[in-house]
């Protein structure tokens, strides 16, 4: 069976033929793979600055942004049925007794760093015509989320990033119990307009909160088009300086950066606002040193008592809130939703996308074409 490659050690990337998968248990669920999306940690595992193949494989099999459709279940499994369409989470917990966070099954929070991740981490992903894996790493999808269910898993990341918000601002006194998942009041500026800055978008948006996005593309491009016509509003950082935002903006409750620049990320400390909360998601590359005004970020810090804190990966909390989402999102923009996934190419083709820069949003690689 096809199977899109990366061999780190002669550094080449290649469809190979990939052994099939067999139930082997009770509990284990078999895929076929409908679709795969592609997103910067594929590019950087296809430049091999990243990705780990499994113990005793030459190779990776790419891909973790999935969707599929079950083919057959183990004996034991109740809760998936062939047909369902299905998305698989990433990451497998480590298996060290003392791991609070994988004991506790919740490796996106592992403490140990032995944790491994389809596609990417010691275990091989997605992007190939079947995969079997557990059912209890399985999240159902509505049927009729089939054009856009891949977007699920980068959707993930800003529902984790929000659960935790909601979990930080408890803090603040007169965020009654009960009333946390309500943005309405509150603005949110939006650092970064692919995939996971824009998903986030419609994120918060359905929570009720204003929102901005700060991005390079021109105002007039594509992006910003797109941002407007879900209803948030977009300020070219090509021709707006951060300040400038700021003052648009007034008092930003949450930054929710979703670019992996550092040095702009670390720049728009400075304008987040009173009791605001500062969230990075990107993961930049090794750049080398910038300047920070230290004193200035740590005063407006403890002056404004600001947080600011990381998330990567996903909980099983997080995934079923994705979904959840991307229905309401498919019901309430169902044209921009599904605008987000910009190419889509057979597998022969993905080599060329893996290896040249991004165009468009969310490119996706399909390995069956029902629908
Ligand atoms: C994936 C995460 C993963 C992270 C780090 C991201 O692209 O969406 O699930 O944890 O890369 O490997
Ligand atoms: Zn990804």
């Amino acid at each position: 069976m096809r199977a899109v490659a990366v061999f780190p050690s002669s550094k080449t990337i290649s469809v190979v033929d990939h052994p099939e998968p067999a139930i082997e248990c009770d509990t284990d669920v078999r895929l076929d793979v409908l679709d795969v999306g592609i997103c910067g940690t594929d590019r950087e595992i296809a430049r091999f600055d990243y990705g780990t193949p499994p113990d005793g494989s030459p190779y990776l099999v790419l891909g973790h942004e999935s969707l599929a459709r079950v083919s057959a279940v183990g004996a034991g499994v109740g809760n998936i049925a062939v047909g369902d369409l299905v998305v698989t989470t990433v990451r497998r917990p480590c298996t060290q007794p003392w791991c609070r966070a994988c004991r506790a099954g919740r490796q996106d929070f592992c403490f140990s760093g032995l944790f491994t991740e389809r596609g990417i981490n010691g275990r091989h992903g997605f992007m190939t015509e079947r995969v079997v894996d557990d059912a209890q790493y399985m999240h159902v999808v509505p049927a009729h989320l089939r054009p856009v269910g891949v977007l699920v898993e980068p959707l993930t990341i800003a529902e984790k990033a929000l659960i935790q918000v909601w979990d930080v601002q408890e803090r603040l006194p007169w965020t009654a119990a009960g009333r946390s998942g309500d943005g309405h009041g509150q603005r949110a500026v939006v650092l970064g307009a692919g995939p996971v800055g824009l998903l986030g978008v419609l994120a918060l948006l359905c929570r009720g909160f204003d929102v901005w996005v700060y991005s390079m593309d021109a105002a007039d491009s594509f992006k910003a088009r797109w941002v407007a016509s879900v209803g948030a509003r977009y300020v070219s950082s090509s021709t707006a300086s951060l300040d400038a935002l700021a003052q648009e903006v007034g008092n930003i409750d949450l930054i929710y950066e979703a670019t992996g620049a550092a040095a702009l990320s670390f720049d728009a400390l400075r304008i987040l606002g009173v009791n605001g909360v500062f969230v990075f998601t990107g993961v930049p590359g090794r750049k080398g040193p910038f300047e920070i005004d230290g004193s200035l970020v740590m005063r407006n810090m403890v002056l404004k008592n600001q947080l600011l804190f990381g998330t990567v990966n996903a909980g099983p909390d997080a995934f079923d809130s994705a979904i959840d989402d991307l229905a309401t999102f498919y019901e309430r923009w169902r044209e921009p939703v599904t605008a987000l996934i910009t190419s889509r190419v057979q597998p022969d083709a993905a080599i060329q996308l893996l290896t040249t820069p991004p165009a468009g949003i969310k490119a996706v690689v399909s390995f069956r074409a029902d629908a």
